[in-house]
């Protein structure tokens, strides 16, 4: 039976972990110079109907690091973008391809995609979930703190993509989470009702301090997501007090540290000086969405 990755809690714990435990293998073999082509002679489709620097960039080297091939398809440049249906698309990458990595808007097109193609698909973000994104930063966190387990993680501003993943990467690690919105900014409460029902560890508030009290993980993302750009002035406002700025730092763990996904609005969601500053890991975590997708690709393609 193929597998895909589509949401974190489709996942288990001891699945996750050996995604860790690969990553971190196949990350020291790429600073040693050593080969490891675990997916000679594979390819990958890539298919954007969003923009993205990392996720494009990271995917396609981290194929290549293993021995196989990616292919860029924009929906702009592909029939999709025209009307042909997902379902037809992702039947005919199969017959062609080992594996495909969908961004687009709709969490349930990409689950059709996944029912109707015979090869793993991949979510590279959708409005819903951005998972390879969660891998990465806790990835991350493991590097800097040595675990990602009793720490106090903080999520501040939108209820958006990222948020949902954070709170589903608490439901399936155990960790303790608090997210901080604005009234009407919540996470998806589909998302919140499952971790509840799972029993996940989760604090909802519309107070930052409350979240970032002694906290060791800190994380922010843009207040207009992709799709959401006419909305940005109207976010600014609803926003205005959810930053991540020194204040912030100062309430929380004095090691702790400082994630974004990135693309970043420096002195938006998060201040220039917090994101230059010495708490911050933006950039290791950013290097480590190739690490650990290439970890997801052997697993679910090899
Ligand atoms: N963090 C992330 O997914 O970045 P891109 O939008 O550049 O792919
Ligand atoms: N929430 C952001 C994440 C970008 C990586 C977006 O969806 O645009």
């Amino acid at each position: 039976m193929k597998k895909d990755f589509l949401c974190l809690t489709d996942w288990s714990l001891e699945e996750l972990e050996q995604i860790f435990a690969l990553t971190r293998e196949l990350k020291e073999k790429q600073k040693r110079g050593e080969e490891h082509h675990l997916l000679k002679g594979k390819t990958l489709a890539m298919i954007f109907e969003k923009s993205s620097t990392r996720t494009r960039v990271s995917f396609e080297v981290g194929m290549y690091q293993l021995g196989g091939h990616a292919l860029f398809l924009h929906s702009g440049t592909t029939q999709l973008g025209r009307g042909e249906p997902i379902k037809d698309t992702g039947r005919v990458m199969a017959r062609y391809c080992d594996g495909i990595m969908i961004r687009t808007f709709s969490q349930q097109g990409v689950e059709e995609l996944a029912r109707c193609s015979e090869v793993p698909v991949i979510n590279g973000l959708t409005d819903m979930y951005h998972p390879c994104q969660l891998m990465a930063d806790l990835f991350t966190v493991i590097e800097h703190k040595g675990n990602y387990r009793d720490l106090a993680y903080c999520w501040i501003g939108d209820g958006n993509n990222m948020a949902n993943s954070w709170i589903n990467a608490a439901t399936v690690f155990g960790f303790e989470l608090r997210v901080a919105t604005p009234k009407g900014y919540e996470a998806h409460p589909e998302v919140v009702e499952r971790a509840k029902k799972l029993g996940a560890r989760v604090l909802y508030t519309n107070d930052p301090a409350e979240a970032a009290r002694g906290a060791h993980v800190l994380n922010t993302d843009v207040w207009a997501s992709m799709g959401q750009e006419a909305e940005q002035k109207q976010r600014e406002q609803a926003f205005a007090g959810f930053q991540i700025n020194a204040d912030i730092v100062k309430l929380a763990d004095p090691g702790c540290i400082v994630l974004h996904c990135l693309p970043a609005h420096r002195d938006e969601e998060i201040t220039d000086e917090v994101i230059e500053g010495p708490h911050s890991v933006v950039f290791d975590e950013a290097e480590n969405r190739m690490h650990v997708q290439k970890a997801i690709m052997a697993t679910l393609l090899g």
